[in-house]
């Protein structure tokens, strides 16, 4: 579906820049043009945004929950005198 009629930009675009790193309107504006012409995406664009955000979130919060099981496996494997 198209979100910026007049940059002709669409919500899987959105939801891809949201993948490859944009996070704020800023970004979107930034890299597609969104809200950059008559503003009137803007709402709608920031809805997409939360959607994608929120839909890439469990990936990240799995990535942080074995990044920190690693760690403390690390502090296990340590020798009393290391630390
Ligand atoms: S619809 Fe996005 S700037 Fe006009």
């Amino acid at each position: 579906m198209y979100i910026c009629v007049c940059n002709g930009v669409t919500e899987r675009q959105i939801s891809a820049a949201v993948t490859e790193g944009a996070s704020t309107m800023r970004d979107l504006r930034k890299c597609l043009g969104v809200a950059s012409e008559c503003g009137r995406c803007a709402r709608s664009a920031r809805e997409c945004l939360r959607a994608a955000a929120d839909t890439n979130r469990p990936a990240q919060s799995a990535g942080w929950a074995e990044s920190a099981a690693r760690s403390f496996n690390g502090l296990l494997a340590l020798e009393p005198e290391t630390y």
